[in-house]
């Protein structure tokens, strides 16, 4: 799968999300309770980071969720690729973006959203045939600002925006005209997911997206 058809395949998941819940999950038997509150509140394209060892049995249990459309976060290498997968992953999320990430993803089929933070970076990943990015650290590398100034040299690179982002700030992000999405870990924190309040978790999803709608929404 070449990085354009992976692009293209990143563009069509995230089509009608406006957020990719990113997910740090401990538990594996936590996976499907917390993967249905997330469908139910309207948001199935969910991130679950290879940062845990239960990130992979995650990745199997919530595969199971109908609705649900489950990647890999946190790639970093050729291993990470395959054993998302093994796992039953449908995209990868990549804070950065390496020659072998890229062999690995078109080899094993996997639509990967590469992370890129200057123009530099996304003029690599464009070269390669990437045209949407994960921006990556969101808010520590010059926020909606800064993709206010990507977006003049790179009108045709879609952003999905990660790291820092909040109910606070996820509407100004949304208004930028290069954002497809945004990824968060404020839709499930790690404490909301160990303490299993699957109902706060349904209810951020859903406000969230209300949010979305109440603003100019993208179309794809
Ligand atoms: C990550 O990879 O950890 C994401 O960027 C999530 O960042 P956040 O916790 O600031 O949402």
């Amino acid at each position: 799968m070449t990085p354009k058809d992976q692009s293209q395949a990143m563009r069509t998941i995230c089509a009608n999300v406006p957020v990719i819940p990113v997910l740090v999950i401990d538990d594996p038997k936590i996976a499907r309770p917390l993967a249905e509150a997330l469908v139910e509140g309207g948001l199935p394209v969910l991130e679950v980071t290879l940062r845990t060892p239960a990130a992979l049995p995650a990745i199997e249990a919530m595969d199971q969720v109908p609705g649900a459309i489950v990647g890999a976060g946190t790639l970093r290498c050729t291993r990470d690729v395959e054993l998302a997968t093994s796992a039953g992953a449908q995209f990868g999320v990549s804070p950065g973006c390496t020659t072998a990430l890229v062999k690995a993803s078109e080899y094993a089929a996997l639509p990967l959203l590469p992370g890129a933070s200057t123009a530099s970076e996304v003029m690599s990943l464009s070269d390669c045939g990437y045209d949407m990015l994960k921006f990556f650290p969101a808010e520590a590398s010059g926020g909606v600002k800064m993709m206010g100034n990507l977006a003049g040299p790179f009108p045709e690179i879609s952003f999905c925006p990660t790291g820092g982002i909040t109910k606070d700030n996820f509407a100004m992000y949304m208004a930028c005209p290069t954002v497809r999405c945004v990824g968060g870990s404020w839709i499930a924190t790690r404490d909301m997911i160990r303490d299993h309040d699957w109902c706060a978790v349904r209810q951020i999803a859903q406000e969230t997206c209300e949010m979305a709608k109440a603003n100019e929404p993208h179309s794809s």
